[in-house]
């Protein structure tokens, strides 16, 4: 999927990941995902979920964005945007914000959205409190 220029905004994140999530492949779950992140130099990079018959090897769609950014030569996440079909929330999965943590800080917005637009906003530190990231490797 082409990448907005940097300077895109939120809305264009939001179509964006309307139509990764438009594309995942989930023919067992149903359960369609799709994931935004932006890097540092503003530039958006989508992902989708991608399941398999083999049910613990499917991947999530932020781990797939995660891919495209690192693919692109970046190493920094400093916005994400995740959607999936409600009435729940469609917030990262537990291993998915250990995945962001890892490009990412405490203080980066996490926007969850449905199909109709975002319906929250929390950081990545609410999301995964009290992590174990790159920072206690580095001391
Ligand atoms: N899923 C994601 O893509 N991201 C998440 O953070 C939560 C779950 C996907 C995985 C699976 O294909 C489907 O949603 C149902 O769990």
């Amino acid at each position: 999927m082409a990448d907005p220029a940097p300077g895109a905004s939120s809305a264009d994140m939001l179509e964006m990941a309307r139509a990764a999530m438009a594309r995942a492949y989930a023919p067992y779950s149903r359960f369609a995902v799709g994931a935004v992140v932006r890097g540092e130099s503003g530039a958006l990079y989508a992902g989708c979920n991608v399941e398999n018959a083999a049910f613990p090897l499917r991947s999530c769609a932020e781990a797939s964005a995660i891919s495209a950014l690192i693919m692109a030569g970046h190493r920094r996440i400093i916005e994400v945007l995740v959607i999936g079909k409600g009435p729940a929330l469609v917030s990262p999965c537990g291993g998915c914000r250990q995945r962001l943590l890892e490009f990412a800080d405490d203080a980066t917005p996490v926007h969850i959205c449905d199909p109709d637009g975002m319906r929250r906003t929390l950081t990545l530190g609410e999301l995964l409190p009290m992590s174990f990231g790159p920072a206690n490797l580095s001391a």
